[in-house]
């Protein structure tokens, strides 16, 4: 089983990293073969961890081997990242974790590889100094591709160094209350009740709850009564921020899988809510989230900027724009995005945004309300695409965020536990 668990770990960071698959489509199908949940858990361990180090795993293999491991044989090249990730990383013993690296060598169709990988491992466990970075590039000391790094050194001469510390470390489990179900205090008595540490640190934001320690959250109170959705506290203040008012007509134009959505029916259940998302397969996750919270909207499968598929002619009070974008803001809980995204894609990425910003403000009403939002911390997807949208649209102007009293808000990874987000509200003049 050991040995079954390294191989996945290998193939599934191969398929990420040389076939562009995204860790949260292959690592649910290996983890699918594993039937015990502490398996499981282990093999996301190992795949974030190299997907987090993969420069320094590599920096190390160049110093003992003479060349990578090409073609068929790649596979058997994250293997060694993997077993030398569990050596410097995890807390398994040693003997165990090179011989269960070797022994899944085989499984990988390695057996003539055995010798190398076992001397590869057992060089790393005696020599520490491998682990010294100091001298190396920005990419390996940080883990991060370079063009990153040369976007957020420019854009946060101050903070770049925290973004990139801040996007190695485990993000924590935050809960959004569903306050149609249960009150945020009864909710925290529960889980005291239960021997669960939590916490709940936005007074302006009572339903959003901080548990001390991850788990299972099946295990949580009122896991099947729908008393919670998991979400990060930094996307619970998009409904907060667009603020719904009882039965309102409200779009929520990029929807899938419907985080925000259920937030905002949580706020005002009489809503007459459309969520739309052109990608219908993600789009049934918003069914689905609905069903369990108990909560009802138009789901509509249609691209927004083709509006005379779907739209019905009435406008919109508010509307939420949680657009397409980079994901750079949430790499500490998706560590692969930081090798899928290229710099190569930022830039149509703006230009969609562009789009369906000037799209969705001609379906608001005078007098409304539009919340554009990204899960980005680069410039040209926030503030820079805010500009360019201002300085053409004469009746658009930036409202205050409510309680922080400022025009936008970009957090940063990290920034009070929170993913990183962006956030400007819109004012359409009457
Ligand atoms: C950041 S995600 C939305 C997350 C969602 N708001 C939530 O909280 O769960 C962006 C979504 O935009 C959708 N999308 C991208 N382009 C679109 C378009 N032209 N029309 C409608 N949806 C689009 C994608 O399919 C994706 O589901």
């Amino acid at each position: 089983m050991s040995a079954q668990l390294r191989a996945l770990a290998a193939e599934i960071c191969y398929q990420v990293i040389d076939q562009g698959k995204s860790l949260s489509e292959a690592l649910p199908k290996g983890q699918q073969k594993l039937p015990f949940a502490p398996d499981k858990a282990l093999l996301q361990e190992i795949c974030f961890g190299v997907m987090r180090q993969l420069p320094q795993l590599e920096t190390v293999c160049q110093q003992l081997m003479d060349k990578p491991l090409i073609k068929q044989l790649r596979p058997l090249q994250f293997l060694i990242y993997v077993g030398i990730y569990q050596l410097k990383f995890l807390r398994i013993p040693d003997h165990a974790a090179i011989s269960e690296t070797v022994e899944a060598a085989r499984l990988l169709k390695g057996q003539n590889l055995t010798k190398l990988i076992n001397a590869v491992l057992r060089n790393v466990q005696r020599k520490p100094e491998l682990f010294d970075f100091c001298q190396a590039s920005s990419a390996v000391q940080f883990n991060h591709p370079g063009w990153l790094i040369n976007e957020l050194q420019q854009a946060y001469p101050e903070q770049w160094q925290t973004i990139f510390t801040a996007n190695q470390q485990k993000a924590p489990l935050w809960l959004r209350v569903n306050q149609q179900q249960i009150s945020p205090d009864a909710y925290l008595k529960a889980l005291d009740e239960a021997g669960i540490a939590a916490s709940q640190p936005f007074a302006y934001l009572p339903v959003a709850i901080k548990l001390e320690q991850a788990c299972d959250i099946t295990t949580l109170p009122g896991y099947a009564e729908g008393w919670f959705s998991v979400q990060d506290a930094a996307a619970q203040h998009a409904a907060f921020f667009l603020a719904p008012q009882a039965s309102e007509r409200v779009l929520d134009a990029c929807s899938a899988p419907g985080g925000k959505t259920c937030h905002l029916l949580e706020l005002a259940p009489a809503l007459q809510l459309t969520a739309l998302d052109r990608d219908a397969t993600r789009l049934q996750r918003v069914t689905e989230n609905l069903e369990r919270l108990k909560l009802s909207a138009r789901v509509v499968a249609a691209d927004v900027l083709d509006t005379a598929s779907w739209w019905q002619g009435e406008l919109f009070d508010r509307i939420l724009l949680d657009v397409p974008c980079s994901a750079t803001g949430v790499i500490r809980r998706h560590p692969d995005i930081r090798w899928l995204r290229k710099k190569t894609d930022i830039a149509p990425l703006t230009v969609l945004q562009q789009q369906i910003l000037q799209c969705a403000w001609q379906l608001l009403k005078p007098g409304g309300t539009l919340l554009y939002a990204t899960c980005s911390v680069l410039p040209a997807e926030n503030s820079e695409q805010l500009q360019q949208f201002l300085a053409q649209q004469s009746d658009a102007s930036l409202l205050s965020l409510p309680e922080l009293g400022v025009n936008s808000w970009q957090i940063l990874p990290g920034e009070q536990d929170m993913d990183g987000f962006f956030y400007a509200l819109l004012h359409k003049a009457a």
